[in-house]
């Protein structure tokens, strides 16, 4: 096993041999554009860390880390669009930096080249991937589209973001791992408990990106701060205060959340103030660690070595920590 840093660092120079800029300029450029920025890079380390955790090298899941990473950056482009974003990793959104139609095709093509990178395995793995990839991209579709029917609905519940959320960002991360699974041939017990795992965790971590979209710190956190409360979107800390709340937080939170004031900074910073006065940032992080800790029991009935679990278990514990 390796690092996760050389897992980064490999996936990044794998990454940077495929993105060659071809014409049409105005299509290819803004697919660069994103893939350069950076990022985390989660999704495609974590395809190539569960390659070697289930006894297979790396280099065999270099393409299915890669389609994983060109998806999520599709996902991104148009989710700006739809989230009316200015900044992504501390630049310009495509959308901004071009236009509208050049987000939605550069967005078609990236999909589109994702798929295309499952070509290349060998037919009984090309199929079980292609499966996944397809079911999960579905996934994510129906998962943005509840978030967008959210931002103008009043009676969401938590269970229902819980499902959004899941669709929106866990099964992407779930089918990440997963991925690396059928690339080892691990057993199907195995890929089941590695996309639990995943699941889990990609629900605290868009808990995590719900807490950090409001309380980042904008010199470092690449996104403009308070762009949910914003657009009004349902997170887990609106639900929460709405939950806690007494009726006249309640009622408060409820007016803020229905007006779209041009300078938004007052209602911003109103209502960041009731997310702790509700006790909706203690409850968000008590539920990042619940899905962390969640994610860690499915590790149990794994069937590989302790030291590869820890490995595993460390990641999980870095990305609580994360402020970006
Ligand atoms: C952002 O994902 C979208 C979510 C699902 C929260 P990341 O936080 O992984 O974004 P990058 O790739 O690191 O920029
Ligand atoms: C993004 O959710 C999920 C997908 C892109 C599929 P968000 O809208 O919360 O992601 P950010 O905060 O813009 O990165
Ligand atoms: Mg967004
Ligand atoms: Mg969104
Ligand atoms: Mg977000």
């Amino acid at each position: 096993m390796h690092s996760i840093d050389f897992y980064r660092t490999e996936f990044i120079s794998y990454l940077e041999k495929n993105a060659k800029t071809r014409e049409p300029l105005n299509l290819y450029k803004p697919m660069s554009y994103i893939l350069g920025l950076g990022g985390k890079r989660l999704r495609p380390v974590l395809t190539l860390m569960t390659t070697e955790v289930f006894g297979k090298d790396h280099i065999n899941a270099m393409d299915a880390a890669l389609a994983i990473e060109i998806f999520h950056n599709f996902s991104l482009v148009h989710d700006d669009i739809m989230d009316d974003a200015p900044l992504r990793r501390g630049k310009p959104t495509v959308h901004e930096k071009w236009d509208l139609n050049t987000g939605i095709l550069s967005g078609d093509a990236m999909l589109i080249r994702a798929y295309q990178l499952f070509e290349n395995y060998e037919s009984d793995t090309f199929r079980e991937l292609a499966q996944l990839f397809s079911k999960t991209a579905l996934e994510v579709c129906e998962g943005q589209q509840y978030d967008i029917d959210f931002e103008t609905r009043e009676d969401v519940t938590v269970p229902e973001y819980l499902k959004m959320i899941e669709y929106k960002t866990a099964v992407l991360v779930a089918a990440a791992m997963k991925m690396g699974g059928i690339i080892a041939n691990a057993s199907s017990t195995d890929q089941d408990c590695i996309y639990d795992f995943g699941k889990n965790l990609g629900l605290a971590f868009q808990l995590q990106d719900d807490y950090l979209d409001a309380f980042g710190d904008p010199k470092t956190f690449g996104k403009q701060v308070g762009g949910d409360i914003i657009e009004n979107k349902k997170t887990v800390l609106y639900l929460a205060a709405l939950e806690n709340g007494d009726e006249e937080q309640k009622n408060e939170l409820l007016d803020l959340y229905s007006i779209q004031p041009k300078d938004p900074s007052e209602k911003v910073e109103a209502i960041k103030e009731m997310f702790h006065s509700t006790g909706a940032v203690k409850h968000t992080k008590s539920q990042i660690e619940f899905y962390t800790k969640k994610a860690f029991g499915k590790l149990n009935s794994l069937d590989i070595s302790n030291e590869k679990k820890e490995l595993l278990r460390g990641f999980g514990e870095s990305l609580m920590q994360r402020e970006v």
